[in-house]
Protein backbone atom coordinates (compact mmCIF):
# COMPACT_ATOMS: atom_id res chain seq x y z
CA UNK A 1 0.00 0.00 0.00
CA UNK A 2 1.59 3.17 -1.08
CA UNK A 3 1.32 6.97 0.48
CA UNK A 4 -2.67 7.93 -0.94
CA UNK A 5 -1.44 11.06 -2.14
CA UNK A 6 -5.43 12.81 -2.01
CA UNK A 7 -5.44 16.55 -3.16
CA UNK A 8 -4.08 18.54 -0.33
CA UNK A 9 -6.68 20.97 -0.49
CA UNK A 10 -9.34 18.37 0.41
CA UNK A 11 -7.33 16.92 3.12
CA UNK A 12 -6.71 20.08 4.62
CA UNK A 13 -9.71 21.45 5.39
CA UNK A 14 -9.85 19.13 8.17
CA UNK A 15 -6.85 20.32 9.57
CA UNK A 16 -6.73 24.11 11.55
CA UNK A 17 -3.42 25.29 10.55
CA UNK A 18 -2.65 23.23 7.27
CA UNK A 19 -1.47 26.68 5.44
CA UNK A 20 -0.86 28.82 8.38
CA UNK A 21 2.00 29.45 9.82
CA UNK A 22 0.60 31.42 12.97
CA UNK A 23 3.21 34.30 14.43
CA UNK A 24 1.56 34.56 17.68
CA UNK A 25 -0.89 32.47 19.19
CA UNK A 26 -2.93 32.07 22.40
CA UNK A 27 -4.06 28.46 23.71
CA UNK A 28 -7.81 27.47 24.74
CA UNK A 29 -6.99 24.78 26.38
CA UNK A 30 -8.78 24.10 29.68
CA UNK A 31 -5.41 25.04 31.76
CA UNK A 32 -5.80 28.43 30.68
CA UNK A 33 -9.44 28.37 31.14
CA UNK A 34 -9.33 27.66 34.80
CA UNK A 35 -6.80 30.28 35.76
CA UNK A 36 -8.16 32.90 32.94
CA UNK A 37 -8.23 35.22 35.83
CA UNK A 38 -4.83 35.67 35.75
CA UNK A 39 -4.46 37.01 32.36
CA UNK A 40 -8.04 37.71 30.94
CA UNK A 41 -6.74 39.93 28.36
CA UNK A 42 -4.93 36.70 26.87
CA UNK A 43 -8.43 34.35 27.55
CA UNK A 44 -10.19 36.91 25.58
CA UNK A 45 -7.47 36.95 22.50
CA UNK A 46 -7.80 32.93 22.60
CA UNK A 47 -11.17 32.88 22.56
CA UNK A 48 -11.30 35.27 19.38
CA UNK A 49 -8.71 33.57 17.27
CA UNK A 50 -9.47 31.79 14.42
CA UNK A 51 -8.65 28.94 13.86
CA UNK A 52 -8.22 28.25 18.00
CA UNK A 53 -5.33 26.62 19.80
CA UNK A 54 -5.54 23.84 22.17
CA UNK A 55 -2.68 23.32 24.18
CA UNK A 56 0.48 24.86 23.91
CA UNK A 57 1.44 22.74 26.55
CA UNK A 58 2.65 25.48 28.94
CA UNK A 59 -0.25 24.65 31.31
CA UNK A 60 2.30 25.46 33.96
CA UNK A 61 2.51 28.70 33.20
CA UNK A 62 -0.97 29.10 31.62
CA UNK A 63 -2.46 31.47 30.52
CA UNK A 64 -0.14 31.37 28.02
CA UNK A 65 0.85 32.14 24.27
CA UNK A 66 3.70 31.82 21.76
CA UNK A 67 5.13 34.90 23.13
CA UNK A 68 6.87 33.19 26.19
CA UNK A 69 8.49 29.85 26.98
CA UNK A 70 9.04 29.84 30.40
CA UNK A 71 10.67 26.23 32.20
CA UNK A 72 8.53 24.49 34.13
CA UNK A 73 9.49 22.94 37.27
CA UNK A 74 10.81 19.74 37.46
CA UNK A 75 10.56 17.55 40.61
CA UNK A 76 10.74 13.77 41.50
CA UNK A 77 8.74 12.26 44.04
CA UNK A 78 9.75 8.55 43.67
CA UNK A 79 12.35 6.46 45.05
CA UNK A 80 13.67 5.60 42.04
CA UNK A 81 13.74 8.28 39.38
CA UNK A 82 13.27 6.49 36.25
CA UNK A 83 13.22 9.61 33.55
CA UNK A 84 13.32 12.36 36.03
CA UNK A 85 17.28 12.61 36.17
CA UNK A 86 17.06 13.44 32.19
CA UNK A 87 14.72 15.45 32.40
CA UNK A 88 15.92 17.51 35.54
CA UNK A 89 18.86 19.65 33.45
CA UNK A 90 17.89 19.03 29.95
CA UNK A 91 20.69 16.72 28.04
CA UNK A 92 21.53 18.78 25.14
CA UNK A 93 24.24 17.19 23.37
CA UNK A 94 25.00 13.35 22.55
CA UNK A 95 27.70 13.51 24.21
CA UNK A 96 26.66 14.11 27.36
CA UNK A 97 23.44 11.44 26.87
CA UNK A 98 26.22 8.52 26.44
CA UNK A 99 28.28 10.12 29.27
CA UNK A 100 25.03 9.39 31.42
CA UNK A 101 25.13 5.92 30.29
CA UNK A 102 22.94 7.06 27.16
CA UNK A 103 22.92 4.32 24.32
CA UNK A 104 24.55 1.39 26.25
CA UNK A 105 20.41 0.04 26.27
CA UNK A 106 19.89 -0.42 22.63
CA UNK A 107 23.67 -1.72 22.75
CA UNK A 108 22.82 -4.23 25.10
CA UNK A 109 19.94 -5.30 23.35
CA UNK A 110 21.12 -5.58 19.75
CA UNK A 111 23.89 -7.24 20.71
CA UNK A 112 23.57 -9.26 23.51
CA UNK A 113 19.54 -10.01 23.69
CA UNK A 114 17.48 -11.89 21.07
CA UNK A 115 13.72 -9.73 20.04
CA UNK A 116 11.69 -12.37 21.86
CA UNK A 117 14.03 -11.37 25.56
CA UNK A 118 13.28 -7.85 24.63
CA UNK A 119 9.79 -8.63 24.55
CA UNK A 120 9.77 -10.77 27.82
CA UNK A 121 11.75 -7.83 29.87
CA UNK A 122 8.80 -5.46 28.25
CA UNK A 123 5.89 -7.83 29.47
CA UNK A 124 7.74 -8.49 32.98
CA UNK A 125 8.07 -4.74 33.42
CA UNK A 126 4.56 -4.75 32.75
CA UNK A 127 5.04 -1.23 31.33
CA UNK A 128 0.81 0.26 30.17
CA UNK A 129 0.65 2.85 27.73
CA UNK A 130 0.76 6.32 28.71
CA UNK A 131 -0.93 7.62 25.65
CA UNK A 132 -4.12 6.98 27.41
CA UNK A 133 -5.49 3.59 26.87
CA UNK A 134 -3.13 1.57 28.98
CA UNK A 135 -2.63 -0.80 27.02
CA UNK A 136 0.20 -3.50 28.16
CA UNK A 137 2.96 -2.77 26.08
CA UNK A 138 4.91 -6.07 25.82
CA UNK A 139 1.55 -7.71 24.94
CA UNK A 140 1.66 -5.15 21.98
CA UNK A 141 5.05 -5.26 20.45
CA UNK A 142 4.54 -9.37 20.77
CA UNK A 143 1.16 -9.13 18.29
CA UNK A 144 3.82 -7.42 15.99
CA UNK A 145 6.38 -9.33 16.23
CA UNK A 146 4.42 -12.44 15.46
CA UNK A 147 2.45 -10.93 12.39
CA UNK A 148 3.59 -12.87 9.20
CA UNK A 149 4.16 -10.15 7.27
CA UNK A 150 7.90 -9.09 7.36
CA UNK A 151 7.31 -5.34 6.64
CA UNK A 152 6.69 -3.30 10.22
CA UNK A 153 6.96 0.17 11.36
CA UNK A 154 6.78 1.66 14.38
CA UNK A 155 5.15 5.03 15.16
CA UNK A 156 5.79 7.40 17.67
CA UNK A 157 3.14 9.27 18.86
CA UNK A 158 4.24 13.04 19.89
CA UNK A 159 1.06 14.35 19.32
CA UNK A 160 -0.28 14.95 22.93
CA UNK A 161 -3.44 16.63 22.13
CA UNK A 162 -4.87 16.41 25.98
CA UNK A 163 -4.84 20.22 27.23
CA UNK A 164 -3.08 20.40 30.38
CA UNK A 165 -0.25 17.84 29.37
CA UNK A 166 3.29 18.94 28.64
CA UNK A 167 4.73 15.27 29.45
CA UNK A 168 5.82 14.32 26.49
CA UNK A 169 6.88 17.73 25.08
CA UNK A 170 9.77 18.53 27.63
CA UNK A 171 11.00 14.60 27.19
CA UNK A 172 11.50 15.48 23.69
CA UNK A 173 12.81 19.01 24.24
CA UNK A 174 14.81 17.89 27.16
CA UNK A 175 15.88 14.45 26.43
CA UNK A 176 15.35 13.32 22.89
CA UNK A 177 18.38 11.26 22.96
CA UNK A 178 15.86 9.05 25.39
CA UNK A 179 13.10 8.93 23.53
CA UNK A 180 15.11 7.67 20.35
CA UNK A 181 17.02 5.03 22.01
CA UNK A 182 13.70 3.42 23.20
CA UNK A 183 12.51 3.55 19.57
CA UNK A 184 15.46 1.92 18.39
CA UNK A 185 14.54 -0.35 21.00
CA UNK A 186 11.26 -1.16 20.18
CA UNK A 187 12.28 -1.34 16.21
CA UNK A 188 14.61 -3.46 16.78
CA UNK A 189 12.35 -6.28 19.47
CA UNK A 190 9.33 -6.14 16.48
CA UNK A 191 11.81 -5.80 13.26
CA UNK A 192 10.43 -2.60 12.26
CA UNK A 193 12.65 -1.29 9.67
CA UNK A 194 11.11 1.93 9.59
CA UNK A 195 10.16 4.98 12.37
CA UNK A 196 7.71 7.48 12.16
CA UNK A 197 7.74 10.29 14.39
CA UNK A 198 4.49 12.56 14.68
CA UNK A 199 4.98 15.34 16.72
CA UNK A 200 2.34 18.26 17.46
CA UNK A 201 3.30 21.49 15.45
CA UNK A 202 2.70 23.55 18.55
CA UNK A 203 5.48 21.88 19.83
CA UNK A 204 8.45 23.65 17.76
CA UNK A 205 10.87 23.04 19.94
CA UNK A 206 10.19 19.07 20.37
CA UNK A 207 10.43 18.91 16.35
CA UNK A 208 13.29 20.49 16.57
CA UNK A 209 15.24 18.84 18.98
CA UNK A 210 13.96 15.34 17.92
CA UNK A 211 15.22 16.13 14.61
CA UNK A 212 18.74 17.58 15.58
CA UNK A 213 19.23 14.57 17.96
CA UNK A 214 18.17 11.87 15.25
CA UNK A 215 20.82 13.39 13.18
CA UNK A 216 23.25 13.10 15.61
CA UNK A 217 22.58 9.38 16.65
CA UNK A 218 23.03 8.70 12.59
CA UNK A 219 26.25 10.30 12.51
CA UNK A 220 27.21 8.21 16.10
CA UNK A 221 26.08 4.68 14.48
CA UNK A 222 27.57 5.68 10.87
CA UNK A 223 28.01 2.81 8.67
CA UNK A 224 25.88 0.63 10.95
CA UNK A 225 22.96 -0.16 10.28
CA UNK A 226 19.52 1.15 11.97
CA UNK A 227 15.69 1.88 10.74
CA UNK A 228 15.15 4.97 9.22
CA UNK A 229 13.57 7.38 11.20
CA UNK A 230 10.86 9.83 10.20
CA UNK A 231 9.50 13.59 11.33
CA UNK A 232 6.11 14.43 10.76
CA UNK A 233 4.73 17.39 11.95
CA UNK A 234 0.87 17.96 13.48
CA UNK A 235 -1.27 20.55 11.65
CA UNK A 236 -3.37 21.34 14.12
CA UNK A 237 -5.87 18.83 15.34
CA UNK A 238 -6.98 16.57 18.22
CA UNK A 239 -8.82 13.48 16.95
CA UNK A 240 -5.31 13.20 14.74
CA UNK A 241 -3.53 11.67 18.07
CA UNK A 242 -5.53 8.48 18.02
CA UNK A 243 -3.78 5.79 16.86
CA UNK A 244 -5.65 4.69 13.56
CA UNK A 245 -6.24 8.82 12.72
CA UNK A 246 -2.64 8.88 13.23
CA UNK A 247 -1.86 6.63 10.79
CA UNK A 248 -4.10 7.49 8.13
CA UNK A 249 -2.48 10.85 8.49
CA UNK A 250 0.94 9.88 8.06
CA UNK A 251 -0.20 7.93 4.95
CA UNK A 252 -1.88 11.30 3.59
CA UNK A 253 -5.47 10.49 4.17
CA UNK A 254 -8.43 12.05 6.40
CA UNK A 255 -6.96 11.69 9.71
CA UNK A 256 -10.49 10.01 10.88
CA UNK A 257 -9.92 7.04 13.18
CA UNK A 258 -11.11 3.57 12.05
CA UNK A 259 -13.26 0.63 13.52
CA UNK A 260 -11.00 -2.13 14.74
CA UNK A 261 -10.51 -4.98 14.33
CA UNK A 262 -7.88 -5.17 12.49
CA UNK A 263 -5.94 -3.67 15.15
CA UNK A 264 -2.90 -1.48 14.19
CA UNK A 265 -0.17 -4.69 15.03
CA UNK A 266 -2.26 -6.56 12.19
CA UNK A 267 -3.03 -4.06 9.86
CA UNK A 268 -1.61 -0.85 10.38
CA UNK A 269 0.65 1.96 8.24
CA UNK A 270 0.89 0.92 4.79
CA UNK A 271 -1.26 -1.97 5.57
CA UNK A 272 1.79 -3.28 7.49
CA UNK A 273 1.95 -4.44 11.25
CA UNK A 274 2.36 -1.44 13.03
CA UNK A 275 3.01 -0.40 16.39
CA UNK A 276 2.19 2.78 18.18
CA UNK A 277 3.76 4.17 20.77
CA UNK A 278 3.29 7.52 23.15
CA UNK A 279 6.69 9.50 23.88
CA UNK A 280 6.36 8.56 27.27
CA UNK A 281 5.89 4.84 27.25
CA UNK A 282 8.98 4.34 24.87
CA UNK A 283 11.21 6.62 27.30
CA UNK A 284 10.76 4.19 29.76
CA UNK A 285 12.40 1.33 27.71
CA UNK A 286 16.05 1.99 28.20
CA UNK A 287 15.78 1.81 31.89
CA UNK A 288 13.79 -1.64 31.46
CA UNK A 289 16.46 -3.19 29.68
CA UNK A 290 19.38 -1.40 31.34
CA UNK A 291 18.04 -2.86 35.03
CA UNK A 292 15.93 -5.28 34.01
CA UNK A 293 11.84 -5.70 34.01
CA UNK A 294 11.15 -6.57 37.31
CA UNK A 295 13.19 -3.64 38.71
CA UNK A 296 10.56 -1.49 36.75
CA UNK A 297 7.81 -3.58 37.96
CA UNK A 298 8.71 -3.26 41.66
CA UNK A 299 7.95 0.54 41.23
CA UNK A 300 4.48 0.99 41.56
CA UNK A 301 1.54 -1.04 42.69
CA UNK A 302 -1.60 -2.92 41.68
CA UNK A 303 -1.99 -3.07 38.10
CA UNK A 304 0.30 0.20 37.57
CA UNK A 305 3.51 -0.19 37.63
CA UNK A 306 6.71 2.19 37.45
CA UNK A 307 6.32 5.63 37.76
CA UNK A 308 4.26 8.42 35.45
CA UNK A 309 5.23 11.78 34.58
CA UNK A 310 2.49 14.36 36.19
CA UNK A 311 1.48 17.35 34.47
CA UNK A 312 0.15 20.11 37.05
CA UNK A 313 -1.21 23.23 36.03
CA UNK A 314 -1.16 26.75 36.84
CA UNK A 315 -3.04 26.87 39.91
CA UNK A 316 -1.16 24.91 42.02
CA UNK A 317 1.58 26.90 43.96
CA UNK A 318 4.30 24.54 42.70
CA UNK A 319 2.71 23.90 39.14
CA UNK A 320 5.58 21.75 36.64
CA UNK A 321 6.26 18.20 35.57
CA UNK A 322 6.25 15.89 38.76
CA UNK A 323 7.82 11.88 38.49
CA UNK A 324 5.34 10.09 40.72
CA UNK A 325 5.47 6.12 41.88
CA UNK A 326 1.65 4.68 40.95
CA UNK A 327 0.08 4.54 44.13
CA UNK A 328 0.54 8.21 45.25
CA UNK A 329 -2.70 9.49 46.72
CA UNK A 330 -4.21 12.24 44.46
CA UNK A 331 -4.00 14.54 48.33
CA UNK A 332 -0.47 13.97 48.51
CA UNK A 333 0.32 14.96 44.82
CA UNK A 334 -1.50 18.51 45.68
CA UNK A 335 0.75 18.17 48.77
CA UNK A 336 3.54 18.26 47.33
CA UNK A 337 2.20 20.86 44.78
CA UNK A 338 1.60 23.13 47.71
CA UNK A 339 -2.04 23.48 47.51
CA UNK A 340 -3.89 25.65 45.48
CA UNK A 341 -2.06 29.60 44.67
CA UNK A 342 -5.53 30.52 44.96
CA UNK A 343 -9.08 30.12 45.94
CA UNK A 344 -10.64 26.96 47.50
CA UNK A 345 -10.55 23.34 45.20
CA UNK A 346 -13.36 22.46 43.59
CA UNK A 347 -12.45 19.60 41.54
CA UNK A 348 -9.40 17.69 39.56
CA UNK A 349 -9.41 16.35 35.88
CA UNK A 350 -7.59 14.25 35.42
CA UNK A 351 -6.81 13.26 31.82
CA UNK A 352 -8.57 16.43 30.54
CA UNK A 353 -10.78 16.99 29.22
CA UNK A 354 -12.62 14.10 28.16
CA UNK A 355 -12.57 11.85 31.45
CA UNK A 356 -14.57 12.48 34.83
CA UNK A 357 -14.18 15.18 37.36
CA UNK A 358 -12.57 14.36 40.28
CA UNK A 359 -13.97 15.71 43.70
CA UNK A 360 -12.25 17.51 46.88
CA UNK A 361 -14.03 14.30 48.58
CA UNK A 362 -12.32 11.51 46.13
CA UNK A 363 -9.05 13.24 46.55
CA UNK A 364 -7.61 10.15 49.07
CA UNK A 365 -8.12 7.60 45.85
CA UNK A 366 -4.69 6.22 44.40
CA UNK A 367 -3.39 7.03 41.14
CA UNK A 368 -3.65 4.31 38.91
CA UNK A 369 -5.40 3.28 36.10
CA UNK A 370 -8.19 1.20 37.20
CA UNK A 371 -8.16 2.82 40.66
CA UNK A 372 -8.85 6.21 38.54
CA UNK A 373 -11.96 4.34 36.50
CA UNK A 374 -13.80 3.28 39.46
CA UNK A 375 -14.11 6.87 40.65
CA UNK A 376 -15.24 7.73 36.54
CA UNK A 377 -12.04 9.27 36.01
CA UNK A 378 -8.80 8.53 33.49
CA UNK A 379 -5.40 8.56 33.99
CA UNK A 380 -5.41 10.33 30.10
CA UNK A 381 -1.69 11.51 30.02
CA UNK A 382 -1.26 12.13 33.52
CA UNK A 383 -2.90 16.00 33.15
CA UNK A 384 -4.08 16.77 36.32
CA UNK A 385 -6.00 20.53 36.32
CA UNK A 386 -7.46 21.69 39.00
CA UNK A 387 -9.73 24.18 39.32
CA UNK A 388 -11.14 26.41 42.24
CA UNK A 389 -14.30 27.98 43.54
CA UNK A 390 -14.24 31.14 40.79
CA UNK A 391 -14.94 28.70 38.14
CA UNK A 392 -19.19 27.51 37.82
CA UNK A 393 -19.34 23.98 36.66
CA UNK A 394 -21.71 24.85 33.57
CA UNK A 395 -18.93 27.29 32.62
CA UNK A 396 -16.53 24.10 32.53
CA UNK A 397 -18.52 22.09 30.89
CA UNK A 398 -19.32 24.84 27.91
CA UNK A 399 -15.80 24.72 27.56
CA UNK A 400 -15.30 21.29 27.49
CA UNK A 401 -18.02 20.85 25.13
CA UNK A 402 -16.64 23.64 22.66
CA UNK A 403 -13.46 21.08 22.51
CA UNK A 404 -15.43 18.33 21.72
CA UNK A 405 -17.50 20.00 18.87
CA UNK A 406 -15.04 22.19 17.71
CA UNK A 407 -12.46 18.65 17.37
CA UNK A 408 -15.02 16.20 16.69
CA UNK A 409 -13.88 14.77 13.24
CA UNK A 410 -17.66 14.34 12.66
CA UNK A 411 -17.63 10.73 11.37
CA UNK A 412 -19.91 9.79 14.01
CA UNK A 413 -23.24 11.13 14.28
CA UNK A 414 -23.56 11.11 18.17
CA UNK A 415 -20.63 12.84 18.55
CA UNK A 416 -21.16 15.57 15.47
CA UNK A 417 -24.25 16.61 16.41
CA UNK A 418 -24.27 15.23 20.19
CA UNK A 419 -21.70 17.49 21.17
CA UNK A 420 -22.85 20.90 19.78
CA UNK A 421 -26.29 19.79 21.12
CA UNK A 422 -25.01 19.50 24.87
CA UNK A 423 -23.35 22.42 24.02
CA UNK A 424 -26.51 24.47 23.06
CA UNK A 425 -28.21 23.61 26.07
CA UNK A 426 -25.45 23.95 28.72
CA UNK A 427 -24.74 27.50 26.80
CA UNK A 428 -27.78 28.98 29.03
CA UNK A 429 -25.80 28.08 32.28
CA UNK A 430 -28.07 24.62 33.23
CA UNK A 431 -29.83 21.84 32.03
CA UNK A 432 -33.49 22.23 33.06
CA UNK A 433 -34.64 19.08 34.51
CA UNK A 434 -37.15 18.35 31.29
CA UNK A 435 -34.20 18.49 29.14
CA UNK A 436 -32.98 15.80 30.89
CA UNK A 437 -34.21 12.71 29.03
CA UNK A 438 -32.73 14.41 25.80
CA UNK A 439 -29.47 14.64 27.44
CA UNK A 440 -29.33 11.13 28.66
CA UNK A 441 -30.05 10.12 25.13
CA UNK A 442 -27.28 12.03 23.49
CA UNK A 443 -25.19 10.91 27.11
CA UNK A 444 -25.69 7.21 25.82
CA UNK A 445 -25.37 6.84 22.31
CA UNK A 446 -21.99 9.14 22.79
CA UNK A 447 -20.72 6.35 24.99
CA UNK A 448 -22.13 3.39 23.34
CA UNK A 449 -21.77 4.34 19.87
CA UNK A 450 -19.07 6.63 19.33
CA UNK A 451 -15.86 5.50 17.10
CA UNK A 452 -13.28 6.79 19.39
CA UNK A 453 -12.14 8.21 23.19
CA UNK A 454 -13.19 11.76 21.96
CA UNK A 455 -17.20 10.90 21.30
CA UNK A 456 -16.89 8.28 24.12
CA UNK A 457 -15.18 10.72 27.03
CA UNK A 458 -17.53 13.63 26.01
CA UNK A 459 -20.00 11.41 27.63
CA UNK A 460 -17.99 10.17 30.53
CA UNK A 461 -17.08 13.96 31.58
CA UNK A 462 -20.93 14.96 31.16
CA UNK A 463 -21.86 11.83 32.82
CA UNK A 464 -19.62 12.91 35.91
CA UNK A 465 -21.12 16.29 36.25
CA UNK A 466 -24.45 15.55 36.33
CA UNK A 467 -23.85 12.40 39.28
CA UNK A 468 -21.33 14.29 40.97
CA UNK A 469 -22.25 18.53 40.46
CA UNK A 470 -26.34 17.81 39.55
CA UNK A 471 -27.19 20.48 42.14
CA UNK A 472 -25.03 23.24 40.10
CA UNK A 473 -26.37 22.40 36.71
CA UNK A 474 -29.93 21.06 36.94
CA UNK A 475 -32.84 23.15 37.86
C1 LIG B 1 -9.10 11.32 20.52
C2 LIG B 1 -7.83 10.64 20.94
C3 LIG B 1 -6.64 11.36 20.96
C4 LIG B 1 -5.46 10.73 21.33
N1 LIG B 1 -4.31 11.48 21.38
C5 LIG B 1 -3.15 10.88 21.74
C6 LIG B 1 -1.94 11.63 21.78
O1 LIG B 1 -1.92 12.83 21.51
N2 LIG B 1 -0.80 10.98 22.14
C7 LIG B 1 -0.79 9.64 22.47
O2 LIG B 1 0.26 9.08 22.77
N3 LIG B 1 -1.93 8.92 22.44
C8 LIG B 1 -3.09 9.50 22.08
N4 LIG B 1 -4.23 8.75 22.03
C9 LIG B 1 -4.13 7.30 22.31
C10 LIG B 1 -3.68 6.56 21.05
O3 LIG B 1 -4.83 6.19 20.30
C11 LIG B 1 -2.90 5.26 21.37
O4 LIG B 1 -3.64 4.49 22.29
C12 LIG B 1 -1.51 5.50 21.94
O5 LIG B 1 -0.76 6.39 21.14
C13 LIG B 1 -0.78 4.16 22.00
O6 LIG B 1 0.45 4.29 22.64
P1 LIG B 1 0.71 3.66 24.08
O7 LIG B 1 0.22 2.24 24.05
O8 LIG B 1 2.17 3.76 24.26
O9 LIG B 1 -0.06 4.49 25.05
C14 LIG B 1 -5.44 9.35 21.69
C15 LIG B 1 -6.64 8.63 21.66
C16 LIG B 1 -7.83 9.28 21.32
C17 LIG B 1 -9.08 8.47 21.32
S1 LIG C 1 -16.15 9.70 18.24
FE1 LIG C 1 -16.11 11.76 17.33
S2 LIG C 1 -13.94 12.20 16.95
FE2 LIG C 1 -14.13 9.97 17.30
S3 LIG C 1 -14.38 9.09 15.24
FE3 LIG C 1 -16.44 9.48 16.00
S4 LIG C 1 -16.93 11.55 15.24
FE4 LIG C 1 -14.72 11.30 15.04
Amino acid sequence: MVRINLPKKEINTFYAFADKELPEEYCRGLSCFVNRNENMDYWNKAKEQNPRTYCLGKCYSSPSSTNEDPKPLIDIISKEPVLGNYLKNGIYSLKDYIKMGGMSSYEYAITSLSQKDVINEVKVSYLRGRGGAGFPTGLKWESAYNQKEEERYLIINGDEGDPGAFSDRFLMEYSPYLVIEGALIAAYAINAKEIYFYIRREYPKSISRIKNAIIEIKNYFNGKKIPKINVEIGKGSYVVGEETALINAIMGRRPEPNSRPPYPTERGLFGKPTVVNNVETISNIPYIIKNGGKKYYDLGFSKSRGTKLISLNSLFKKPGLYEVEFGITLDEIIKKAGGLKRGNLKGLIIGAPLSGIITPEELNTKLGYEELKEIGSSLGHGNIIAFNDETKIADLLYEILEFSSYESCGKCTPCRLGTKKLKDLISKGYFEKNELKEVNDVLLALKNTSLCGLGIGTGDVVFSILNKYGNEVIR
